[in-house]
């Protein structure tokens, strides 16, 4: 079982070369309320770390992102349950290691358990721990998950695949009762803030009777949801440039990489756009990668047979486009904010439209901005 509290940063050099800090606003600059409770070093740290889209140790720069760490910032300070929602590989361990690193107990233990992972039997003596004895195999007595966290951050991940049994034992010690370990006599009494999350729809779950109503509730006092990358294009460039300096920070991404990068789909979400971006910069045969060196599939099968079809959506593309900008007087950055685009995607749709305009494809002007 994985358990770390590695905090990711990235290199000041990849922000300095590519510009990266300098179109963004601060994150959350004007909304950060000075708090007693708060170390003043620890929120020094923390915007530091905003220059880079770091927060928390997690790379943040589209607004659906800066919406969910603000959220993240806020209950950071409580202890109040949090349960993430999200699809797989859209970073909600991320966003949970940054609820940890932006609280309080953020210099006691952080500790993570997947509840998929494990065997129902295993998953209980891994949580509450065992006495020597307990079973055949328990040659000594072993602190459990809920122990380890004491005073920091229990993670339980894939949460929905608790089984009955477990559901309820977790709802006691949720609630403060204190617990035996297994084969133990002695009562065990814990503080772990604990951050659940699951890629599964719990509600639907607790009406399917797969998943207790009183513990879904319990989990959810404050829910999460992480969008999926393709709803947060802006966020895929300094994403990109971290992965890729990772592993070498001297590598750089062609602009037809980046195009490429933000035209894909990411069903996989980040943690595709990392294993893509790290192949490529360890197969990469020279200091810039470009689009091939990806190697990403950009058209759905039948894509290419359809040009009607692909004729007709670009042009409802361009439209929502010209609305876009037309709503932001000509501002470039608030229509692609309004879009949930990049600006560089935003140009470079708009000079498609003018090429198509001009060769004839297109018969309406370009706003010309
Ligand atoms: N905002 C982010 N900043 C930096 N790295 C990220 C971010 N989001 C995701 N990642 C990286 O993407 C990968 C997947 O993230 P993570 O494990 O948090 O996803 P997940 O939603 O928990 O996935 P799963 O549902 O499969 O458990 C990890 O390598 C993580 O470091
Ligand atoms: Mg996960």
């Amino acid at each position: 079982m994985a358990m770390s509290a590695k905090i990711h940063t990235l290199g000041s050099s990849a922000a300095d070369r590519f510009n990266l800090h300098r179109t963004v606003p601060r994150y959350n600059q004007e909304d950060r309320e000075p708090d007693p409770r708060y170390p003043q070093d620890h929120l020094k740290a923390a915007q530091a770390q905003d220059d880079n889209h770091i927060v928390g140790g997690a790379v943040v720069r589209s607004a659906r992102m800066k919406a969910v760490f603000r959220l993240v910032e806020k209950i950071a300070r409580t202890n109040a349950t949090v349960l993430i929602g999200g699809e797989s590989g859209a970073g909600k361990e991320v966003v949970a290691r940054a609820l940890h690193n932006l609280s309080l107990r953020c210099e006691r233990p952080w500790v993570d358990i997947n509840c998929g992972a494990l065997p129902d039997h295993l998953v209980e003596s891994e949580l509450f721990g065992y006495e020597k004895g307990a079973f055949s195999g328990a040659e000594a007595q072993k602190a459990g998950m809920f122990e380890l966290a004491h005073g920091g951050t229990l993670f339980l991940d894939e949460i929905g695949e608790l089984d009955g049994k477990m559901q309820v034992k977790l709802l006691r010690v949720l609630d403060g009762v204190p617990y035996y370990r297994l084969g133990g006599t002695r009562k065990v009494a814990v503080d772990a803030r604990i951050v659940a999350a699951t890629n599964k729809n719990l509600e639907q779950a607790v009406e399917a009777g797969a998943f207790r109503g009183d513990l879904f509730h319990r989990l959810n006092q404050v829910s999460i949801q992480v969008p999926p990358l393709r709803e947060r294009v802006e966020d895929i460039a300094p994403l990109a440039y971290r992965f890729l300096h990772e592993v070498d920070p001297r590598l750089d991404l062609g602009d037809d990489a980046l195009n490429a990068l933000e035209d894909y789909g990411w069903p996989g979400n980040v943690r595709e756009l990392r294993n893509v971006v790290t192949r490529a910069a360890v197969l990469a045969e020279s200091c810039e990668i470009c689009a091939a060196d990806l190697n990403l599939k950009l058209s759905t099968p039948g894509h290419a047979e359809r040009p009607e079809l692909k004729r007709q959506l670009g042009g409802l593309e361009e439209q929502v486009i010209r609305e876009a900008l037309e709503k932001s007087g000509g501002r470039q950055d608030l229509a692609a904010g309004m879009l949930g685009i990049s600006r560089r995607t935003l140009l470079r749709r708009l000079k498609e439209y003018k090429t198509r305009a001009n060769i004839g494809v297109c018969a309406s002007p370009v706003l010309s901005i």
